[in-house]
């Protein structure tokens, strides 16, 4: 099962720049969570920091235990391998094919023979739909190709924890949709805590458990993806909803006059816009069931009444087919929500 990872009161700056202040949430374990922000808002390096890459000045991260911001370096090293890691841009070596790409963790990290290696990477590529592209080069294949093949190499060691940083960008709209169809699928197979970096709103409204997001420094919110996706906020609704008209502008963000001209001018009725919920992707026929999601519901269902009314309805109406008594596939029983978490 995957692990939590705690983060607590984490600040960052480079030099003088102040890149994010005083973060802090839980990614529960197993479970998937999206973070969200504005180009520039400092998610990579979030993400970098998170595996002790970089170096916040303050705060903690702790994974089983280990804090990847303070603990010795050795520590750290160890802990690293519970990672799977997607990057921004692939970060495949151009001169490996694919096989030895994938390989390479593998290769650097354990002392298997090249028997099981093989087995491991033709196993991770099967599962990205690679099957039969071993002997390609970066170069020679399509992008959506080398995002599944950095997907395939984040997953040869059996990572417990999967950061994905935008694993969309230069998708197509199908690819995308195969994409977050893989990640959940993923998820019921593996069972890991995954944290996924994008701007892509199909991912971010089907895929996670969780959602949050970052802007002006800051972590906005986290929590249940109802909670976002019915949030009140509005760089949240600028953000779900693609509008010019926000807080958010091309360099980042506004000044508060242009904001508050917009308001008046009638230009934020983006505000106004129906919030809806999609349902969350399941996992595809012959897949196991996510095992995250009967622990997500309970953990949900036992806060619902930290939740703004809106999230709890959408919380509410989201788990109505299932019997709440019962918990999904017939499962144990559910503990019923606390009755003054009804408003
Ligand atoms: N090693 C570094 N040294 C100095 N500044 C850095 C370093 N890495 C990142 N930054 C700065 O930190 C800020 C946040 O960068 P980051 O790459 O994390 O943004 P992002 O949210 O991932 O953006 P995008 O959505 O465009 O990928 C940027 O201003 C960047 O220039
Ligand atoms: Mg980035």
């Amino acid at each position: 099962m995957g692990v939590e990872v705690v983060v607590e009161g984490l600040s960052k700056h480079f030099g003088s720049q102040e890149i994010w202040q005083d973060v802090t949430f839980t990614l529960p374990p197993g479970e998937v969570s999206v973070l969200l922000g504005p180009s520039g808002t400092g998610k990579t390096v979030f993400l970098k920091s998170v595996i002790g890459l970089l170096k916040p000045e303050t705060g903690r991260v702790l994974i089983n235990g280990v804090d990847m911001v303070n603990a010795p370096e050795r520590d750290i090293y160890e802990t690293r391998k519970l990672f799977g890691l997607m990057f921004q841009d692939g970060a495949l070596f151009g001169s490996m094919n694919l096989y030895d790409n994938i390989a390479f963790p593998l290769r650097e990290h354990t002392r298997k023979k090249e028997s099981e290696i093989r087995r491991i990477v033709l196993d991770r590529m099967e599962m990205v739909g690679l099957t039969g592209a071993q002997d390609k080069l970066p170069g020679e294949i399509s992008g959506g190709m080398r995002k599944r093949a950095g997907l395939a190499r984040a997953l040869v060691l059996d990572p417990q924890i999967i950061l994905c940083d935008e694993p969309d960008s230069g998708l197509d709209p199908v690819r995308t949709s195969y994409l977050s169809q893989l990640l959940i699928d993923l998820n019921a197979q593996l069972d890991t805590t995954m944290l996924i970096v994008t701007h892509n709103l199909d991912i971010a409204c089907t895929v996670p458990d969780n959602m949050g997001m970052l802007f002006r420094r800051r972590l906005v919110t986290f929590g249940p993806r109802e909670a976002l996706l019915t949030s009140e906020e509005p760089v949240v609704r600028q953000f779900l909803g693609g509008h010019m008209a926000g807080p958010i502008g091309m360099s980042e963000e506004k000044d508060q006059a242009t904001v508050e001209r917009e308001q008046l001018s009638g230009a934020a009725d983006y505000r106004n816009v129906p919030r809806t919920v999609q349902p969350q992707l399941q996992p595809s026929a012959g897949m196991p069931a996510r095992g995250a999601a009967l622990r997500r519901q309970r953990r949900v269902l036992a806060m619902l009444d930290q939740l703004s009314p809106s999230a709890q309805a959408a919380i509410r109406a989201g788990y109505a087919g299932e019997d709440v008594g019962r918990g999904p596939n017939g499962t144990a029983p559910l503990p019923r929500p606390q009755a003054g978490g009804a408003r």
